[in-house]
């Protein structure tokens, strides 16, 4: 497979209609461009989306091309939106996850670690720990991509003693929230792109990367990252939720590169009973100024496009854990 993967989505011809550039979106885009669509701040659109305020119209339109690196700075945009938002609410302090969640459906479940009933950002933390299942991290240097609010940090510190910790995401006020909450022995974050990770080669015994990778534009350039920052015979321990027909090709990239697949499993039942359970919630947190179609689209609430799509197989969600060869 050559360089320029993507989940289908990522390579838009300046040239194609509005629809069929709409149709070839992913899930994750559509919701980004509802989202923008329906923010009330007119900044994001003058400050944050230049190539399209150049355009001469005070309201986005989506005829226009969006190129590559504007999709990129869109979701940069757009994640630190979402980080200033959850900051300005009385939540926000304990808001470190940006995932959909996992709750059980009786299928068979992978970590040792049991949560109790009742427990703070229960999906999410679950999510992380059937992540990592029985892989036992103590002692490992772990690389958190797309770390956001810094979620993965507070589990993998919370159950185990790492060497050390890295998160890296695209979006500064998330890595800001971050470096102030989770301030553990060993631990580090730094702003940085998927597609082009800043570290040395064979430096990490484990990479995560939780709910990010439908963000990027060229997912090749990441898989071919992880496998180049992993030491022989380390870990990438890697879920999301992306179009049920992309992870054929991902997977046969990733082996290509002298990865082995060890697990893998579709989850998408569980995330689906998570965004149930947790819908009402959520939805408080992130409700005024947003238009209230645009946050459920973003959180995946039933009914919504995100929601449908898990629901109806067309987006699978999984677990994956591939291994670098030795
Ligand atoms: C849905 S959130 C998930 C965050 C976190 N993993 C969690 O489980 O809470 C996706 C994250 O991916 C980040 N992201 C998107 N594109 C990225 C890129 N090219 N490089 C690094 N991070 C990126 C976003 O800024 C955002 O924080």
């Amino acid at each position: 497979m050559a360089a320029g993967l993507d989940f289908g989505y990522g390579s838009m011809n300046e040239k194609t209609t509005l629809d069929k550039r709409i149709a070839v979106l992913s899930p994750e885009r559509r919701r980004l461009l509802e989202k923008l669509k329906a923010l009330k701040q007119p900044s994001l659109l003058t400050e944050n989306a230049p190539a399209i305020e150049a355009r001469g119209s005070a309201s986005l339109r989506l005829d226009a091309p969006v190129s590559l690196s504007d999709t990129k700075r869109l979701s940069r945009e757009f994640y630190n939106n979402v980080s200033r938002q959850l900051d300005s609410t009385p939540v926000g302090e304990h808001a470190m996850f940006l995932n959909y969640g996992y709750a059980s459906t009786g299928a068979q479940e992978y970590s040792p670690i049991e949560l109790p009933e009742r427990y703070l950002n229960r999906n999410s933390v679950k999510l992380i720990l059937e992540l990592i299942g029985t892989v036992d991290l103590n002692g490992y240097e772990v690389l958190d991509v797309g770390c956001g609010r810094g979620g993965t940090s507070y589990v993998i510190n919370r159950y185990f003693r790492t060497k050390r910790f890295v998160g890296l995401d695209l979006a500064p006020e998330a890595i800001r929230y971050c470096r102030k909450t989770h301030r553990y022995p060993g631990y580090s974050f730094q702003e940085g792109d998927a597609e082009q990770l800043p570290f040395d080669d064979c430096t990490f015994d484990v990479v995560t990367n939780v709910e990010s990778s439908h963000n990027y534009p060229d997912v090749s350039a990441f898989y071919l990252g992880v496998h180049r920052v992993l030491r022989p015979g380390g870990w990438f321990l890697y879920t999301d939720n992306v179009p049920a027909t992309a992870w054929e090709a991902g997977t046969s990239y990733l082996r290509s590169l002298g990865m082995t697949l060890v697990h893998e499993r579709n989850i998408t039942a569980n995330v689906l009973r998570s965004c149930d359970e947790t819908a009402s919630q959520h939805r408080q947190a992130f409700q005024a100024p947003n238009d209230q179609n645009a946050v459920d689209t973003f959180l995946a609430v039933p009914g919504s496009p995100i929601y449908d799509d898990m629901k109806k197989g067309k987006s699978e969600y999984r677990i994956l854990h591939w291994r670098k060869n030795k």
